[in-house]
């Protein structure tokens, strides 16, 4: 068994995206730059935000981060997100989700301008995806397509179970994973929670995939022998023995399901420490405007 090292590889795609900007502001080019909008104070989001100001910090972008309160009115959001669509000095916009619910985020991410959309959730990203054309992945499922290429795990014509259809995630590596590109030329499962036994199907996978946010989900009796397991969830459970009163938790019986692997990701450190560079990425190809000109 194999672990999936996510913040080793993390660590290997910012280096290259630090060494990038190197030379692009050695050549007299600008900074990628990067602007983040949270509104509210929901302490996972604050967190992945600063976090996400941090890594652009170390890796020589600029940032700008605006953060409202949840009294902000859509309207007054959305003359914010055109602003800075006009705004030539940043190259990429992400809006963190979820929103307070008088915000439709569909109306926030179909405003912003899609060659921007660094996180890829536009439906113009979404749609140039689907259709094979160059696009902004978004930041799971691209770092799971790099965590499958760095390792040289072979997915063709393999059969990949994918349990949850979420946009963020489940959706969209589906889609990924079936495309004649590599990784990819799966055969794919979708799973969701109106799937009849479960098991039946995850226990055909070659290449399971999990990202439903429900703790321990997946067991051993689930899991066929040798394969590659990829989990995506990251569910904050009560844990005593730490200062902090919890630790993140896997959908995935980790201990059990691990032996039985070729491959697996552990949480934490596995997919969630990738995001972030998948995100940098897309704000490098931004810059660049490697995907629109
Ligand atoms: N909320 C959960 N995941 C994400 C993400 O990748 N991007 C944004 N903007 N919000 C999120």
């Amino acid at each position: 068994m194999t672990l999936l090292d996510g913040k080793k590889t993390s660590e290997a795609i910012q280096s290259e995206i630090a060494a990038e900007v190197t030379e692009i502001k050695a050549k007299g080019g600008k900074a990628p730059h990067l602007a983040a909008i949270l509104v509210g104070k929901d302490g996972g989001s604050m967190t992945y935000v600063n976090n996400k100001v941090l890594a652009c910090e170390r890796v020589g972008f600029a940032s700008t981060l605006l953060h409202y309160g949840d009294d902000i009115t859509e309207e007054a959001l959305l003359t914010k997100i055109k602003e800075i669509n006009e705004n030539p000095d940043i190259d990429g916009l992400i809006v963190q989700l979820p929103l307070p619910k008088h915000i439709s985020s569909d109306k926030v991410l179909e405003v912003m301008d899609y060659k921007k959309d660094v996180d890829g959730f536009h439906p113009v990203n979404v749609g140039r995806m689907v259709a094979g054309l160059p696009a902004y992945l978004p930041a799971t499922p691209y770092g799971i397509m790099q965590l499958l290429e760095r390792y040289n795990i072979d997915t063709k014509g393999k059969h990949c179970v994918v349990v949850g259809r979420s946009n963020i995630v489940g959706t969209p590596i589906s889609i990924l994973m079936s495309k004649c590109t590599l990784p990819g030329e799966a055969t794919v499962t979708i799973c969701h929670r109106n799937t009849v036994d479960l098991a039946s199907h995850t226990r055909q996978a070659d290449i399971l995939i999990v990202a439903v946010g429900k703790p321990g989900l997946i067991t051993a009796d689930m899991v066929k022998e040798g394969a590659v397991v990829i989990d995506v969830g990251t569910t904050r459970v009560t844990d005593a023995t730490r200062e902090r009163g919890w630790r993140l938790r896997g959908d995935v019986d980790f201990e059990n399901v691990a032996p039985k692997c070729s491959y697996i990701t552990p949480v934490p450190g596995g997919v969630g420490p990738l995001t972030i560079s998948m995100l940098l990425k897309n704000t490098l190809r931004a810059a660049k405007k490697e995907v629109y000109s």
